[in-house]
């Protein structure tokens, strides 16, 4: 009963993802198997094993700006030096592992669209992009926020980024949406 009902659910929500498009474009520009070439295997692995990368830098941004909010949503919580602690540690993993991640997913975009240029062509991409720029424009301004409180470490309310870790995650799940169910 239960795997009926969510056997149905899965129908509806994909119902409206292009399949031919996600096999012979999104999974691989190289269209499928059957009657493919060598070089269409390799350019199909290829693809693949750069979009799993770029997964990889994603969970790394947004899974360290998540943390991180709620990190920085403790602060006030904290004094004198353990709270200077906090805040060091803070910005040394926000410039490492979440810099890091966000280079990595960008670049990795910007190859996958190399590979497959007709996706720049898709609307949920455009949208997708906007969104991207809202996430980056939280990053710095978030980074700013750190080294701020750095000198000032009293300054930091948990309302503050209780938001921003709210906002990031709604973000995040309307990429997801647009990036998986391609609606558009
Ligand atoms: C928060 C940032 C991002 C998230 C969460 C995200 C998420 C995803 C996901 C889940 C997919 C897999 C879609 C699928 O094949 O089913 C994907 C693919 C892709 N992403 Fe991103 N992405 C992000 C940033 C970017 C950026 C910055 C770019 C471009 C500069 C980009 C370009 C692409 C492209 C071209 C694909 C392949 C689309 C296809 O062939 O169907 N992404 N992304």
């Amino acid at each position: 009963m239960a795997s009926g009902a969510a056997r149905m659910l899965l129908h509806v929500l994909f119902a409206r993802v292009p399949i031919r498009y996600r096999l012979t474009v999104s999974v691989g520009a190289a269209g499928c198997r059957r009657g493919a070439g060598r070089g269409k295997d390799v350019e199909q692995a290829v693809y693949g094993f750069v979009l799993v990368l770029h997964l990889f830098g994603v969970v790394f941004w947004i899974g360290g700006l998540l943390m991180l909010a709620s990190l920085l949503g403790r602060v006030p919580e904290e004094v004198g030096l353990p709270k200077e602690r906090l805040l060091g540690t803070i910005r040394r993993l926000f410039e490492v592992v979440i810099n890091l991640g966000a280079a990595v997913t960008i670049i990795l975009g910007v190859v996958l669209i190399a590979l497959n240029p007709q996706v720049i062509t898709q609307g949920w991409l455009h949208l997708k992009l906007l969104l991207v720029a809202v996430i980056l424009f939280y990053h710095v301004r978030f980074y700013r926020r750190i080294r701020f409180l750095e000198d000032n470490p009293s300054a930091s309310t948990h309302r503050e980024f209780t938001v921003v870790h709210g906002v990031v995650s709604l973000l995040l799940l309307a990429i997801l949406v647009l990036a998986i169910l391609k609606p558009f």
